[in-house]
């Protein structure tokens, strides 16, 4: 097995990168290395992943002849494809961005696993698929359930992820994996995410803005249960006619805005001030993930609790910004 994995530089890519080359699998990691947030801390994984049995490039994934030239020097057997515009109200201000690197990227992608015969073709999907269920927030998102009405273009890139790769799984028989996550978080993680922003706000002693007066909640994933998850999935494609299948890669346990808050303060030991401002447009109010398909399908879900996650990404942002 030689898996490609893009997006390496990211939060998901990295993890899973790491994990691979843990395993003893070789990885071949593709990432343009954006300025989406600091490029620091992606070169700071980077670091961490430069060990034998790793090979970088720094690309984008839409740029056709590069990676053709990478699949064909590498030959890699899997893809693991995480690069992609993440972030919900970017979507608003750069819808762009969104076009280019979830939309013709991922078409790269389907095309040049088409061509190199990948054995399985895995990529992010994300729990933004199933639009704002405020009024069904007791309820579980269902693999089954509807998915046509996306809150955010981000959303709508990548439901559209997953009807083309559907296509290409039925069309030349790639068996693909759409792993759709649910708030991931944990050391090394995303600084444009709340948990994440508020954090480093809260250490400056800036207030941290709170949307919807709070009455928000999300099925927050732990990185090691998430990166679990995939690693299973990678041995697991679907044997079906059309070998394809979505999963929710999520915790099952929603947690309130309002806890998130208190679980910072408790572990930076520090009084959030807060500034609260109105629904955003694009957001959803609640995430809760279903995920008894995934445990049925590799035996396994995510098992870590809030407090403790969070008390390991705390411990590791501590001392990552007093390094950096
Ligand atoms: N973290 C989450 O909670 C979450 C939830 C749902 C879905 N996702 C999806 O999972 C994937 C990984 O997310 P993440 O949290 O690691 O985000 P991330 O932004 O940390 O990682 C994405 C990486 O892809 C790279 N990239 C972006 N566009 C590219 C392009 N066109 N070509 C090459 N590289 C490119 C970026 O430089 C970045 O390093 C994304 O597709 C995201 O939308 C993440």
């Amino acid at each position: 097995m030689k898996v490609l994995v893009t997006g390496a530089a990211g939060f998901i890519g990295y993890s899973i990168s790491k994990r691979l080359l843990q395993e003893g699998v070789e990885v071949v990691g593709v990432d343009n290395l954006n300025d989406y947030y600091d490029v620091r801390l992606k070169e700071a994984r980077l670091h961490q992943l430069d060990q034998q049995g790793f090979t970088f490039y720094k690309e984008s994934v839409e740029n056709r002849y590069a990676m053709d030239t990478i699949f064909h020097k590498e030959r890699p057997t899997h893809v693991i494809h995480f690069a992609g515009q993440a972030g919900v109200r970017y979507s608003l201000e750069n819808p762009e961005a969104y076009i280019n690197g979830n939309l013709v990227g991922f078409y790269q992608m389907m095309e040049l696993s088409k061509e190199y015969s990948i054995q399985h073709f895995l990529f992010a999907s994300s729990s933004s698929v199933y639009g704002d269920r405020q009024h069904q927030k007791d309820k579980p998102f269902n693999e089954e359930d509807r998915t046509d009405t996306p809150a955010s273009l981000y959303a709508a890139t990548k439901k559209s992820n997953e009807m083309m790769s559907y296509s290409y799984s039925q069309l030349f028989s790639i068996p693909v994996t759409g792993l759709r996550f649910f708030t991931v978080y944990g050391p090394w993680g995303r600084p444009d995410m709340a948990y994440y922003s508020f954090a480093q706000k809260m250490v400056q002693g800036e207030s941290i803005t709170v949307f919807h007066n709070g009455e928000m909640s999300r099925d927050y994933t732990y990185i090691d249960d998430a990166i679990e998850s995939v690693w299973r999935l990678l041995h697991n494609p679907s044997e079906e006619r059309v070998p394809y299948q979505v999963y929710n890669i999520g915790s099952s346990s929603p947690v309130r805005l309002t806890s998130l808050i208190e679980e910072l303060e408790r572990g930076l030991n520090k009084k959030a001030h807060i500034h609260y401002a109105p629904f955003q447009k694009g957001d959803v109010t609640h995430t809760f993930a279903d995920v008894e398909k995934l445990l049925e399908r590799v035996n396994y879900k995510p098992t870590t609790s809030f407090r403790q996650g969070m008390k390991d990404f705390i411990g590791w942002f501590t001392e990552y910004t007093v390094k950096g």
